[in-house]
């Protein structure tokens, strides 16, 4: 009964096959159990049995030959038959064609490789192998004399985890990647899971010492490794002492007849291109039953359930922040040349009360107010954006972000700016422009540019230098402001910020 839709399918292709009047006698039929070393062969091959060529014992998983993103190229796959669900990948990123071939040859070494290289490998040369078996559990293993195992899939997963499969300390769980090109990431670190987008800079979104209610604490530990034992998710101590747990069937489910037949299931653990961990019960296929739970359990908890900068909000409405409506997609220009003399930057409001996932997992760069938040933003190139905490004067800078949230009520949220560039500095310009140029003035006076410098600045005529670390607290950071009116009138106001608080004097620095 199981196979059924799986042997549907071969008929179907069978039929196919006719009709396109390739010849089926040379076609190969699919081995069943394990393979031996001298194997070869091409999703041409195969062809018959949509590319399927070893099954597990209880034809409930196969490895095959599976179309990728267009019907030329492929993946070689570790598929559950009945529900088409892909377990594991071989060649993720590096697509072969149906002439490339799978190779397990006499030395060991299983590899598929393309007309001009090697694709994918087990690595496995002269390590003694001697059968390569697809276990009834899905894992593909390599065995050796005395069943010894010398490579396994489940040591190598891709973005799922199975029933039985043993997640360790070291691996990562890799999700494909999103439509906008996004990876995200799980592993076990610093006795916690963690989730995180696999941004420039890595960032956490999710982490279960941080989610309360998700898992429950069963022991002191040191969480080493994780796996699916019925309908739970377990996370062990290097003793196997169980420290966490996390059921992902409800209790008031369990009286249901799906949820009896749950704790024996074959579960996967998926981590989805969106992000979220999704616990799939493989044999349930399209039976009635409760929606997936998911890891994290907010639909706005993942890192871009909207494009970045928008607003999520409740069951993942989407809102531009009115300051950045105008932009196409409200997608702000982010790049801004580090040295470029003609940018001229500035920190743009995009609004208050929000959240952004990233900041319950990391550490303030410093504690200020909020024009001393926007000044180390503007002087560190790589920060793109700030988001500033009234009621703490924390600081956090970004140099990319994902999509953010309101703040919960109840909660003042983060203020949140965006750095922009504005005007180029060259002439000719009709409308007014306001440019900011920032210099941090010390005590030495030879460090301050003259005035006849600042307005090349101004004109882009010279490159605006470093200025010198801001020290601590004690140094005063002086903010010129200066206004561009028509081609020529220059007009000129000094404001003055220190990162203490505002000083009443205004210094010029030297003669124009
Ligand atoms: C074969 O794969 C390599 C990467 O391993 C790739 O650079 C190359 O373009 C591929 N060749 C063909 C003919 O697809
Ligand atoms: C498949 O079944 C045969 C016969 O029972 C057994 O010898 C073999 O080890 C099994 N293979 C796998 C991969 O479980
Ligand atoms: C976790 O939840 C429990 C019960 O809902 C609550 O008593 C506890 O304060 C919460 N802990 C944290 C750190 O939020
Ligand atoms: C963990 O250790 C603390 C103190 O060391 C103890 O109070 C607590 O009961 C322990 N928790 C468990 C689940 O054993
Ligand atoms: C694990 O077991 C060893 C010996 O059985 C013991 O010495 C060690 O303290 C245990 N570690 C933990 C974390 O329980
Ligand atoms: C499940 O069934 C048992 C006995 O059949 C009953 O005692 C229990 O209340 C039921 N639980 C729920 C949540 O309905
Ligand atoms: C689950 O499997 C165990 C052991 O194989 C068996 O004893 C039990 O009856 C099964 N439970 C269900 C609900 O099928
Ligand atoms: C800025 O750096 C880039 C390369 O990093 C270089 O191509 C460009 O000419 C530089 N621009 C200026 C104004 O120095
Ligand atoms: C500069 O900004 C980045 C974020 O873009 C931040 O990670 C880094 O710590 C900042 N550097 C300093 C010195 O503040
Ligand atoms: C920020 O906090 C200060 C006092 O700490 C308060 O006067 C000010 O109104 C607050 N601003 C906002 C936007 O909440
Ligand atoms: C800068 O000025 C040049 C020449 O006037 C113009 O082509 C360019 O679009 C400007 N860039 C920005 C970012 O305003």
């Amino acid at each position: 009964m199981e196979t059924n839709g799986f042997f549907n399918c071969i008929i179907k292709s069978l039929c196919f096959c006719a009709l396109l009047g390739l010849d089926l006698s040379s076609a190969s039929t699919p081995y069943v159990g394990k393979i031996y070393p001298g194997f070869e062969g091409s999703q041409m091959k195969w062809v018959a049995y949509n590319g399927v060529f070893l099954l597990s014992n209880n034809s409930v998983f196969a490895l095959r030959f599976y179309n990728g993103l267009d019907v030329a190229s492929f993946f070689l796959v570790v598929i559950h038959v009945q529900s088409s669900k892909i377990v594991w990948t071989a060649n993720r990123g590096l697509l072969v064609r149906n002439t490339d071939k799978f190779v397990f040859d006499k030395n060991g070494n299983v590899y598929l490789e393309n007309a001009t290289s090697v694709v994918w490998s087990t690595d496995t040369k002269g390590k003694g192998v001697t059968s390569m078996e697809l276990r009834d559990t899905g894992n593909l293993v390599l065995v050796g004399d005395n069943r010894k195992i010398l490579w396994q899939s489940f040591s190598h997963p891709t973005d799922t985890l199975l029933s039985g499969q043993e997640f360790v300390e070291g691996m990562i769980l890799k999700s494909f990647p999103s439509q906008r090109n996004l990876n995200h990431y799980l592993e076990i670190k610093s006795n916690d899971v963690i989730l995180y987008a696999g941004y420039r800079t890595p960032q956490v979104y999710w982490s279960m010492a941080n989610d309360n209610g998700t898992a429950i604490k069963e022991a002191n530990g040191t969480i080493f490794s994780a796996s699916i034992v019925a309908n739970s998710w377990n996370f062990y101590d290097r003793n196997k002492t169980l420290v966490w747990q996390f059921r992902f069937s409800r209790i008031n489910d369990f009286n249901a007849t799906w949820a009896i037949n749950d704790v024996n299931a074959t579960w996967a653990a998926v981590l989805g291109t969106e992000g979220s961990v999704s616990f799939i019960n493989l044999e349930r296929g399209a039976m009635p039953g409760p929606p997936p739970l998911k890891i994290p359990k907010n639909s706005c908890g993942t890192p871009e359930p909207c494009n970045p900068f928008v607003v999520c909000s409740f069951d993942i409405r989407c809102q531009c922040p009115p300051a950045l409506s105008s932009h196409p997609n409200c997608m702000p220009q982010l790049d801004i040349p580090c040295n470029s003399s003609q940018s001229v930057v500035e920190m743009l409001y995009i609004g208050e009360k929000l959240h952004y996932f990233a900041l319950g997992f990391v550490a303030p760069i410093l504690k200020t107010h909020l024009n001393g938040c926007k000044e180390t933003c503007i002087r560190n190139c790589s920060c793109r954006v700030l988001f500033f905490e009234n009621t703490s004067g924390n600081c956090f800078l970004f140099d990319q972000i994902g999509s953010l949230q309101r703040a919960d009520s109840g909660s003042s949220g983060f203020t949140a700016y965006i750095k922009v560039q504005i005007g180029n500095g060259t002439k000719g310009k009709k409308h007014v422009a306001s440019i900011v140029i920032i210099s941090v003035l010390t005590d030495e006076m030879h460090m301050r540019p003259p005035m006849s410098k600042v307005v090349q600045m101004l004109e882009g005529l010279c490159a605006v230098p470093e200025p010198p670390a801001l020290v601590q607290m004690s140094s005063r950071l002086y903010s010129s402001f200066f206004k561009t009116s028509s081609e020529e009138g220059i007009s000129s106001g000094l404001t003055v910020i220190d990162s203490v608080g505002l000083l009443p004097d205004v210094e010029l620095s030297g003669p124009r």
